[in-house]
């Protein structure tokens, strides 16, 4: 055994997710390892949010096995995966418009207290509290948390909807690109929120179609085509053509394509597509 050995977390092994005749994912193998951050990569189409909607209990696998910290488990939906550590940025963000900051940082999980000690009520002071706390420390954004989200930019939403994964205190974050509203300071944000979460030991899957984030910001690549693992790869070792190759192909680097198919077989329903 080497001193730094490896903890999975979160394993996918063969996933298939079909919809009517459309095959999503047709076999998606992925290991995320504890204080790591995997980058998910692939073309439009090729499963990456099915995947990500299928690790939170969104989406039932047809086939294959997902294990949390080794045991095989069902999700039932967004709640229990925040039960179990994971806290998600889903790419369309989900916010409402009409409420406030806060609300949508809170919304479904509000801090309860008890009155006289019983009965349950929301507690709002808290809530707010938290919630300037998170956008402030996290992000570095001055949000007001009354302010409805409707008035708030693109990248301001964003900020949100990843303060939002935050509020659980997740060891396990999923984020379905965090960036693609963002500047360039904001992207630097985000960067640097994933070295933190990575410095304290949480362990990260990110989605980003920005090829030069990805590079900089995770510690292993998993390429995904048409619905399947092409390969997973460290980082280090891969050029960004490479990448672009594997994504393209659906074969991995030097070799026939991966998981027996012929990498025909699933073609069918995005070859003419996007
Ligand atoms: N709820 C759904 N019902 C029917 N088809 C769906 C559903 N969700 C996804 N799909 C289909 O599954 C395939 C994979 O979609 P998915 O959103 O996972 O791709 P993606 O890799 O996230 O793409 P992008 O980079 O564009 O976000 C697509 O063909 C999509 O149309
Ligand atoms: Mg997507």
């Amino acid at each position: 055994m080497t001193v730094t050995e490896t903890k999975p977390r979160i394993e996918v092994a063969g996933v298939q997710k079909r919809f009517g005749t459309v095959e999503a994912l047709s076999d998606v193998s992925l290991t995320l390892n504890e204080g790591e951050v995997l980058g998910l990569v692939g073309d439009n189409g090729a499963g990456k949010s099915t995947l990500i909607k299928t690790l939170v209990g969104i989406h039932q696998p047809d086939a294959g096995e997902i294990r949390f910290d080794g045991e095989a488990v069902t999700i039932d939906g967004p709640k229990h995966a925040r039960t179990l550590g994971v806290g998600t940025v889903y790419q369309d963000l989900a916010l409402v418009d009409e409420l406030s900051v806060a609300e949508n940082l809170f919304l479904g999980r509000k801090p309860v207290r008890k009155l006289g000690g019983v009965l349950p009520v929301i507690d709002e002071r808290t809530m707010a509290e938290r919630a300037e706390r998170i956008l402030r420390e996290r992000l570095d954004i001055e949000l007001d948390p009354d302010t409805p989200v409707e008035y708030l930019s693109g990248g301001e939403r964003q900020a949100i909807a990843i303060g939002r994964a935050l509020v659980t205190d997740p060891d396990i974050v999923l984020l379905d690109e965090p960036t693609s509203a963002l500047s360039k300071a904001a992207v630097e944000r985000v960067e640097q929120l994933v070295q933190q979460l990575k410095a304290s030991g949480h362990s990260v899957i990110i989605i980003d179609h920005n090829l030069e984030e990805v590079r900089s910001m995770t510690d292993r690549i998993t390429v995904l085509f048409q619905g399947r693992t092409v390969d997973t790869l460290e980082t280090a070792a891969v050029s960004r053509d490479d990448i672009v190759s594997m994504m393209v192909s659906g074969k991995p680097l030097g070799g026939p394509a991966n998981n027996g198919a012929d990498g025909q077989s699933s073609a069918t329903q995005h070859s003419t597509s996007d």
